[in-house]
């Protein structure tokens, strides 16, 4: 292992391309923001009467990969932390020139597990500048913990221990295969057409997962055909996810920098300028998909469940609007609950999604009531659990899932969110049917672990410039 071997010089490619001409997206503080991103209309009713025309929906990018990793290298060793904290610097930076950061070219992230944090940096560190979570019942706690298992978890559930996940996405999937094969692989490789060799870190990690996908309308019901996943034949022809409706509405989705540790109060105690402010916690996790059992339910089966009982909207509008008056706090939820005896799968969470009240956020930004903070970047996918993993079998057996990642301000806010998902007291309370608690009765859940998706600036390595 080479932890100080030599980076050789950079070419300049902007003097050949200069993509960040070209592309003019500046890079975002955070990570999570995705520059190039589109947005379309799609025609739906406002159910609360809104003016508001067509319902907005995010192009999200069509491949998707996450790479996993434990790092080779020796703890207690700050200088070559901080030799690999450069070279991951400098790789990804080539990546940038030679892919623009945009859907177009390439979109990188780097998010970091609780090992990196307790086996790499002292104590007294992450007290400095690890968030804390302010939340009354977790007050106090690092806002990374390990992850939980839910009360509808199976009892493989398998809690993961990464140092780190890469998430690469791109509406070219060569792109993606380029870089996973630049970065992982030894020596020189080609990005983009051109020799690099400055980009491979393989020798600074080992691979532990590679978890691959994609997002896109009509996607899941040809891969899903193609290879024959039984139920794939329901999926509506326009669908972008495999369970039918549309996950990216521009309503459901963070804006913004608003999914960040400091940017809504009350979450935790991270503000801006602190180290970690444009961070956010990202939970990562395999859900598999019962396709054939979700699609024996009607429309209105299926449609109620993803949202709630009272929504009505017709088997043509895979989009039903998301708009903030459309939202579903408590009170109406439980009193859907009484009523209909099923809660639907936003309604479910959408209270701790989305503001309650108008709520100023530590930028000094009005958000009205109904505005999420909550961030999906989730993909589908065929995988069985995974392409490659080093700490279980894979089957080829193709099967319908989705590789879920959400960001949002704290791990313990995510695990309130993702329990309501189970909803264990509103079940019990109102003896709930399996079948009518969201949509959970259709999905498997096989592996999960929380991350700290830190700020741009401090992707690679996070406080070890700082040993
Ligand atoms: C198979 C897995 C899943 C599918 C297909 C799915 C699909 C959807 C859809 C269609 C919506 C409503 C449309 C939209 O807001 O764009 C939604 C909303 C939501 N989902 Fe999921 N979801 C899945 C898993 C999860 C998980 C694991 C969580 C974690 C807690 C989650 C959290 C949420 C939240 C919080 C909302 C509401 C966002 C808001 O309106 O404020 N989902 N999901």
């Amino acid at each position: 292992m080479s932890t100080a071997k030599q980076v050789p010089e950079s070419f300049d490619w902007a003097g050949v391309v200069d993509y960040a001409a070209r592309y003019t997206h500046e890079a975002p503080e955070t990570q999570y923001e995705l520059p190039g991103v589109t947005e379309e209309l799609h025609q739906a009713p406002c159910p609360a009467g809104g003016d508001h025309a067509g319902v907005p929906v995010a192009v999200v990018p069509l491949w998707h990969a996450m790479v996993t990793a434990r790092l080779n290298i020796p703890t207690g060793d700050p200088a070559a932390l901080r030799a690999a904290q450069h070279r991951l610097e400098v790789a990804l930076a080539e990546v940038e020139r030679l892919y623009p950061l945009s859907p177009a070219g390439l979109l990188p992230q780097v998010g970091w597990g609780l090992p990196y944090f307790a086996r790499y940096l002292p104590p007294s560190m992450l007290d400095t500048h690890l968030p804390r979570s302010a939340r009354e019942g977790s007050e106090g706690e690092p806002v990374l913990i390990e992850a939980i298992r839910f009360p509808r978890d199976p009892d493989d559930l398998v809690v993961e221990h990464n140092d780190v996940c890469f998430h690469f996405k791109s509406d070219f999937r060569h792109h993606v295969d380029e870089v996973i094969a630049a970065l992982f692989s030894p020596g020189e490789s080609i990005l983009n057409g051109i020799p690099v060799e400055n980009v491979s870190i393989g020798d600074l990690v080992t691979v532990t997962s590679i978890r691959r996908g994609f997002a896109g309308r009509g996607m899941p019901r040809r891969v899903g055909t193609a290879l024959g996943i039984p139920g794939a034949e329901n999926i509506p022809a326009g669908a972008m996810l495999f369970m039918g409706f549309t996950s990216s509405h521009v309503h459901g989705l963070a804006a913004g920098n608003l999914a960040s540790y400091e940017t809504v109060p009350g979450w935790t105690d991270c503000t801006p300028g602190d180290y970690m402010a444009g961070g956010a916690n990202m939970h990562v996790s395999h859900i598999a998909i019962e396709l054939e059992r979700w699609y024996s339910l009607a429309h209105a089966d299926r449609l109620q469940r993803m949202f709630t009982p009272r929504r009505t909207e017709s088997e043509e509008i895979l989009s039903p609007d998301q708009c903030p008056v459309t939202s579903t706090f408590r009170t109406e939820r439980d009193a859907d609950v009484e009523r209909f005896g099923l809660v639907g799968h936003n309604e479910q969470m959408q209270f701790l999604s989305r503001v309650e009240d108008d709520t100023t956020t530590a930028y000094g930004q009005v958000i009205p009531r109904g505005t999420t903070f909550f961030l999906r970047q989730d993909f589908d996918t065929t995988e069985n659990p995974f392409e490659f993993w080093v700490d279980g079998p894979v089957s080829a057996l193709p099967r319908a899932g989705v590789h879920f990642i959400g960001m949002g301000p704290s791990a313990q806010h995510f695990h309130l969110m993702r329990r309501e998902m189970d909803s264990p007291e509103l079940a019990e309370a109102h003896h709930l049917p399996d079948e009518n608690v969201g949509f959970t009765d259709f999905l498997v859940n096989t592996h999960r672990q929380n991350y700290c998706l830190p700020p741009r600036a401090h992707r690679c390595f996070p406080m070890a410039e700082l040993l």
